[in-house]
């Protein structure tokens, strides 16, 4: 498809709908594909971390039995119905899954929002920052989407580095806009918009 229909098709808000199960994405170091059912034992041992509900938002702790497949099992009609495309990552050597990554559509501003979480084991190694790019970059040419925006909790700067490293800008701090376990908290705000002149699958 040619720039100038794709954009004209962004501007009539005519996003792609794209089935999931056709979805995987390749970088240098990982593998993104859709989670399976066979995954949620993995997922309950990674997210089963304190440390990782602590900056989430929907992540339990404990983590109970049974959430991980009621999650899994929720994800192919959600990027059939174009509302949210959620991808495993995995490593290309051993094919361990180590975290996931979304974009939250919303189809009729064009927009989604990027959420994250990797098992505490694999952190600082740069694998969401690799993971996030790769989904930035499928935002832009499979979802024709014009912006990606994230939030983080203020006291995260492990995420508000990884947008920022992905490309995205600081855009303000939400004052107490959430209450996480009896505490309001910041969010802090980051955001891209799609630059029309962008090379996909560029730089991280
Ligand atoms: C946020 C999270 C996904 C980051 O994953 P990751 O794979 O470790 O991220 P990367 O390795 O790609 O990048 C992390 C960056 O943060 C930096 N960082 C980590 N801890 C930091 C800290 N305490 N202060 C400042 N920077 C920090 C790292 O040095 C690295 O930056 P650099 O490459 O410039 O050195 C992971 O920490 C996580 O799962 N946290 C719990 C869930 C969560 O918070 N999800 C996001 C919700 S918004």
């Amino acid at each position: 498809m040619s720039r100038m229909v794709e954009s004209a098709k962004r501007k009539r808000g005519v996003l792609t709908l794209l089935n999931m199960s056709d979805q995987v994405l390749t970088t240098h170091r990982l593998r993104l594909r859709p989670f399976v059912l066979e995954d949620a034992t993995t997922v309950q041992q990674l997210c089963n971390d304190r440390r990782i509900a602590e900056t989430t938002l929907h992540i339990p702790y404990p983590y109970p039995d049974g959430a991980a497949e009621a999650w899994i099992a929720g994800h192919a009609q959600a990027a059939a119905e174009g509302k949210q495309y959620t991808f495993a990552i995995t490593l290309r050597i051993g094919h361990t899954l180590v975290g996931a990554i979304s974009l939250r559509v919303n189809r009729e501003f064009q927009h989604a929002e990027m959420g994250y979480w990797l098992g505490a084991q694999y952190w600082n190694q740069g694998y969401t920052t690799e993971a996030a790019a790769a989904v930035r970059d499928f935002g832009w040419r499979d979802l024709q989407l014009h912006r990606l925006y994230a939030y983080a909790m203020t006291h995260n700067p492990a995420s508000t580095r990884v947008m920022e490293k992905i490309g995205m800008q600081y855009e303000g701090t939400l004052k107490h806009h959430v209450v996480k376990w009896g505490k309001y908290v910041d969010l802090a705000a980051y955001g891209l918009v799609r630059p029309e002149t962008s090379v996909i699958g560029g730089s991280v």
